[in-house]
């Protein structure tokens, strides 16, 4: 689908309830994310206030850097899982891992030593910034071959992709693509908006870690890009699409 530039809407935006949040650190104790439980309660918290209603935890899976142990992550989404439904039952919790692309990382998404979003079979899927056009390729074919649904997170972040027909290609096999709010404040801005207007992105996330760590709230980065490209595209990247992602 295709959205164009849109002129700017006569009121104030309403932000609908139920926008989707496919990424974030906000689950504790598990990476360089939220650090106790009660930063983690803060984090939901703040989400719900800005409309996210499905909420999916995203902790880094890199073994150079974090490997959490899912029993640690278990008990930590279950601590998560209880507030949540004792407090804003409306909200609905998900887990999942941003998976750092390595030769060996299908082999742990098929052993569960990381896993894909929510029950979905869509991963989410990170790359060292300076990770080749070839490597980057050859991991989205190999998930793809398992079954598995690549969703690239922040694809601003890439060197290497920032040309739109290799994007065009890798949708065509299909690699989904997640920006993260704060990608309109890079300098890959101008393609960022081409590819909205194209309908090739998919959603939007914040790549939450902590109170003074990550990027723009969802609901504010859901006014301008519907103050920018209209409704029907605010809705698709912060609700539909996810959602579909999600299988929810
Ligand atoms: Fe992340």
């Amino acid at each position: 689908m295709l959205f164009g530039r849109k002129k700017a809407p006569a009121g104030p935006i309403e932000i609908p309830e139920g926008l989707v949040n496919l990424h974030c650190h906000i689950l504790f104790g598990v990476d360089d994310g939220a650090r106790t439980e009660e930063q983690m309660v803060d984090l939901i918290k703040k989400e719900y206030s800005f409309g996210v209603r499905h909420l999916c935890f995203t902790p880094h899976y890199n073994p150079a850097l974090f490997e959490p142990r899912p029993s640690q992550i278990a008990a930590s989404f279950d601590i998560a899982k209880k507030f949540v439904s004792e407090n804003l039952p409306d909200m609905s919790l998900y887990l999942g891992n941003e998976v750092f692309m390595r030769p060996d990382t299908v082999d742990r998404l098929r052993d569960g030593s990381c896993k894909p979003l929510g029950s979905s079979s869509a991963v989410l899927t990170e790359f060292h910034p300076s990770t080749s056009w070839d490597d980057i390729r050859m991991y989205a074919v190999k998930l793809l071959g398992q079954g598995y649904t690549p969703l690239f997170a922040h694809i601003e972040r890439y060197d290497h992709l920032n040309d739109i027909q290799d994007i065009y290609e890798l949708r065509g096999l299909g690699v989904k693509f997640q920006i993260n709010t704060a990608a309109f404040e890079t300098s890959r801005r101008k393609l960022i908006i081409k590819l909205i207007e194209q309908g090739v992105i998919d959603c939007v996330a914040d790549d939450r870690h902590n109170s003074t760590r990550g990027d723009p709230p969802l609901s504010e980065s859901y006014a301008f890009i519907e103050e920018k490209f209209g409704r029907a595209a605010a809705e698709a990247l912060f609700i539909r699409r996810p959602r579909a992602i999600l299988g929810v």
